[in-house]
């Protein structure tokens, strides 16, 4: 392992409201809950290129680390989108195009006919819009071509032209400005009202709750391939997830929690040093919105503001919160693409490996690894949400060229 990590400056916070026995509540369900988990699934496995993501076991990086078991969820190849993101947008793209056609036509809309083109032409006009960083702007984009209606993506002044150039190919128009990803929230919400496009935001804020659940609702459907993909009778002890607004975590912890009741996993967010909202909202005990360029090179976790659906289930049921350094992210892109310790050659991004690093730094670190109860029979996963999005950025990082087989 880099000797880094055994220094690596890493801030934990144990969540004093979190317990395994909590029980999950009405009030989470709002948020998370099963039967819409099923009606997504239904829905997203039916579109066009449906395959679950690897989840692949690192025995040897596991053994190295000192755990018994290291899972690596893969969602390198989503829907040839790169990220697990493609699930959220896309999904929350495709209910509102159905309510509006259900509206205009006054008779129940299936699903699968907008997946088909065959309705296509009741919401032709409608215009969806995000703020993104990339990921989730891209899952936009691939939602409104694929069903058949109008995209506008803001980015913000640190989205690299080449993320820009990915989103324009699906499609959509790109609109640069200045700030931000928190100012570009803002703004396309302005913009949206002034243009009567339909804000399909993966962040929710007070007054706009109802779009982000879809967007959480659609990232259960990895969660849930993940319990699938286990080997029987099998659970992790303990997860690793990266955050930016919280969205992912939380639908993996409502998600778990639902499905598993008090032997889910100790879940613990993963958040950049500089842009770590979640760590300051689980100190004050409320949301809290963090200021500042929030410039980290984890792209899709650089939020200062989380989101007050995923703060409402993390509250109650993340373990720990913990930020780390950039200096993590390309040792350990590097260490997964060189096949660590025998493991598959693996092309995770810059916004990938938050919790893998985390994880890696709290077996190097004794105290650390004793707050997060980590131990030789630990079972452990990490959630690689990413690919190489960003393959110039991939190279810049680590000298090496995503698309080498
Ligand atoms: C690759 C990747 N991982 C993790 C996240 C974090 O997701 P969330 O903002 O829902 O916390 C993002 C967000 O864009 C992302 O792009």
């Amino acid at each position: 392992m880099p000797p880094l990590f055994a220094d690596l400056p890493v801030a934990q916070f144990a969540n004093p409201t979190a317990a395994a026995g909590n029980p999950y509540l009405d009030r989470h369900r709002e948020i998370i809950d099963r039967r819409k988990f099923e009606t997504a699934l239904s829905q997203i496995a039916a579109w066009p290129g449906y395959v679950p993501t690897p989840l692949i076991l690192l025995e040897g990086l596991a053994s190295e680390l000192g755990i018994r078991d290291l899972w690596y969820k893969d969602e390198s190849q989503r829907f040839g989108l790169g990220s697990f993101k493609a699930l959220g947008g896309a999904y929350a793209v495709l209910r509102q195009l159905v309510r509006i056609a259900e509206k205009r036509l006054s008779h129940p809309v299936d699903a699968a006919g907008l997946v088909a083109g065959g309705d296509d032409c009741v919401v032709r006009d409608v215009t969806v819009a995000c703020a993104t960083d990339g990921n989730h702007g891209l899952s936009v984009a691939w939602g409104a071509r694929t069903f058949g209606c109008r995209a506008v993506i803001l980015v913000h002044e640190n989205v690299s032209d080449a993320r820009v150039a990915t989103i324009q190919r699906h499609g959509a128009e790109v609109r640069r400005v200045p700030g931000n990803y928190d100012d570009s929230v803002r703004m396309v919400d302005r913009e949206a009202s002034a243009n009567d496009w339909i804000v399909v935001s993966d962040t929710s804020y007070p007054g706009y709750v109802e779009i982000p659940k879809d967007v959480m609702q659609g990232y259960t459907v990895m969660a849930d391939e993940i319990l699938s993909q286990l080997p029987p009778a099998t659970l992790p002890t303990h997860v690793f997830v990266q955050a930016g607004v919280g969205g992912l975590a939380a639908a993996v912890c409502g998600h778990f929690w639902e499905e598993l009741g008090p032997r889910r996993p100790r879940l613990i967010v993963v958040e950049p040093d500089r842009a770590a909202c979640l760590f300051a909202s689980a100190r004050a005990s409320r949301p809290k919105r963090i200021r500042g360029a929030l410039d980290t090179v984890m792209a899709g976790l650089a939020c200062g503001d989380p989101s007050r659906l995923a703060w409402d289930i993390l509250h109650d049921g993340a373990d720990h919160f913990l930020t780390l350094p950039d200096t993590a992210v390309a040792p350990v892109m590097r260490l997964l693409f060189d096949g660590v310790a025998g493991g598959p050659r693996i092309v995770a991004g810059e916004s990938a490996v938050a919790g893998l690093a985390a994880l890696i730094a709290a077996t190097a670190q004794p105290a650390l690894s004793d707050q997060l109860g980590l131990a030789p029979d630990s079972r452990v996963l990490v959630l690689g949400t990413e690919g190489a999005t960003d393959p110039e950025q991939f190279h810049r990082l680590t000298g090496r060229q995503a698309d080498a087989g």
